[in-house]
């Protein structure tokens, strides 16, 4: 389950750059002026066909690259800190609510594993202490859930956090 989620998100929150090549339309002599419809019908469709099979094979070849990559690690910074930063900065930074109450900043990896105020939230190998994990996954108490009063994280999300805090929270 995990692996797809990752696909999913690695598609969600990376940029995959697909690029068709659409070939060059020469020019053509207009010695057989009748061909020339018959031919440029034949050219656009081979065109299309190009576009398409280059677009198909460039979506297949994202998805096997992350699909490779899935089974190897899950990254601080193409995989938790987007989601750390789309869904939790808002309040856990500098003038923010959740750093106000707690003092946890997730600006960065440093600051997201220095903790809250009364200490770590990322317990490296270990999601099923750490209160990263217990939080997102509504384990605690649900007035702390976080995102506080907001949606929950997906399924993905939440794997993704998981995944890297037990294969040892690092910085990749
Ligand atoms: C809408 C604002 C808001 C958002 C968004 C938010 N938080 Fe919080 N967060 C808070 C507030 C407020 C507290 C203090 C809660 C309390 O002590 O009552 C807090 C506290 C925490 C704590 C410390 C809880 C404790 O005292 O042990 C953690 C860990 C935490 N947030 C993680 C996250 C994570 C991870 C996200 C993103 C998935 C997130 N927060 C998103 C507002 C927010």
């Amino acid at each position: 389950m995990a692996g797809g989620c990752y696909i999913k998100n690695r598609v969600k929150y990376k940029v995959v750059g697909i690029s068709a090549k659409v070939p060059y339309r020469s020019g053509y002599p207009d010695i057989i002026q009748i061909r020339r419809e018959v031919i440029m019908t034949i050219l656009r469709k081979a065109i299309l066909a190009t576009t398409v099979a280059g677009t198909a094979l460039s979506i297949v070849a994202a998805l096997s690259f992350t699909a490779a990559a899935a089974v190897e690690r899950i990254s601080y910074k193409d995989d938790v800190f987007p989601i750390l930063q789309i869904r939790c900065l808002g309040c856990h930074q500098p003038g923010g609510e959740g750093y106000k109450k707690s003092g946890l900043d997730l600006r960065t990896y440093k600051s997201l594993m220095k903790g809250t105020k009364f200490g770590a939230i990322v317990i490296p190998g270990s999601a099923l202490t750490s209160n990263l994990n217990v939080l997102v996954e509504g384990r605690a108490n649900m007035s702390i859930r976080m995102p506080h009063n907001k949606k929950k994280l997906t399924k993905c999300e939440i794997a993704i956090l998981r995944q890297w805090v037990n294969q040892g929270a690092k910085k990749n």
